[in-house]
């Protein structure tokens, strides 16, 4: 069985999950199926602005893996964020797209500007957990300022926090915060990211899986560059949800159990932060924010 890290919430979270950003429907039935039925994965992770929650819906009721088995995350887009009522609905939407009663995970996409929205929004996301509707919610792309907001607004304190994160952008100080505040850490993009790819702003070229530290490092385990990452964030205590839509990579990114990296295989990688992020600063992301509440 895959490691599994607690939530506050009571429920517990496999640590490393498929993600399928920027997968179409095809290539997402297709990963899915393979990571549910061939590769052993148990945690999907979508989001209803990926436009593909049908298609992962599909793959989980055809698989052989049981429902209660899967754990499923999916994430509220920011037009949504229009008050309780359309909130509540958005994850409905994404529950009959998903065909499924609940998830385990619901996710506020990203922070927005406003914070009276935000505050607003992690009622109705409350209101969803006490339905039963989520068994967890949690949000993505907060910074500490941003948490600081919601911590304290309601009885639920976010359960994780998905983030960009990976060797050269390892968010040590929000790590920190983080985990003071008993919330878990997902790291995003957790590869270096797909090339040319991006909301916002940001749309750079994967340059760790290139990375010739990592690539030395590769070689010692006799493993690939994209496990040597992955490693990396299992060990630093992360969820790791690396993107891929090819089948020996979806396999090979789970296969990473039978290595660990050392003490100076750690300091190395230590060394390739350098805050290059290859998505949207959560502070400039306020795509498709409403102007008003329904
Ligand atoms: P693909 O989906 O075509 O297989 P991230 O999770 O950081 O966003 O990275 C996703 C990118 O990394 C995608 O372009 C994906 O390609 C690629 N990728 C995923 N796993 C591997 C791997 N094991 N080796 C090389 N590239 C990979």
């Amino acid at each position: 069985d895959l490691p599994r890290i607690d939530l506050n919430s009571g429920t517990s979270i496999p640590q490393l999950g498929l993600g399928v950003w920027q997968a179409d429907d095809d290539e997402t039935e297709r990963a899915v199926t393979h990571a549910l039925d061939e590769a052993g994965y148990t945690h999907i992770d979508t989001a209803a602005a990926y436009g593909n929650e049908e298609a992962v819906g599909r793959a989980i009721a055809a698989a052989s893996v049981d429902r209660d088995d899967i754990f499923v995350t999916t994430k509220l887009w920011n037009a949504d964020q229009r008050g309780r009522d359309a909130v509540l609905a958005a994850c409905d939407t994404s529950l009959s797209k998903l065909g499924l009663d609940q998830v385990d995970l619901y996710l506020v996409h990203w922070p927005l500007l406003d914070s009276d929205r935000m505050k607003r929004t992690w009622e109705a996301m409350q209101e969803i957990a006490e339905s039963g509707k989520a068994k967890a919610i949690g949000v993505c792309n907060f910074e500490p300022h941003h948490l600081q907001v919601i911590i304290g607004h309601g009885e639920i304190v976010p359960a994780v926090d998905q983030v960009e994160c990976h060797p050269n952008l390892p968010q040590n100080d929000l790590r920190a915060f983080a985990h003071d505040g008993g919330i878990a850490v997902e790291s995003w993009s957790p590869l270096g990211g797909t090339p040319n790819s991006g909301w916002g702003k940001a749309s750079k070229d994967n340059t760790l899986l290139k990375d010739a530290t990592l690539g030395d490092i590769a070689e010692k385990h006799g493993k690939s560059i994209a496990q040597v990452i992955i490693r990396w964030h299992l060990q630093g205590g992360l969820v790791v949800i690396p993107k891929s839509v090819t089948p020996e990579r979806i396999s090979q990114n789970i296969d990473v159990f039978d290595f660990s990296l050392d003490d100076t295989d750690m300091l190395d990688i230590a060394r390739l932060s350098n805050n290059r992020r290859v998505g949207a600063h959560p502070d400039e992301m306020n795509v498709g924010a409403p102007a008003d509440d329904e």
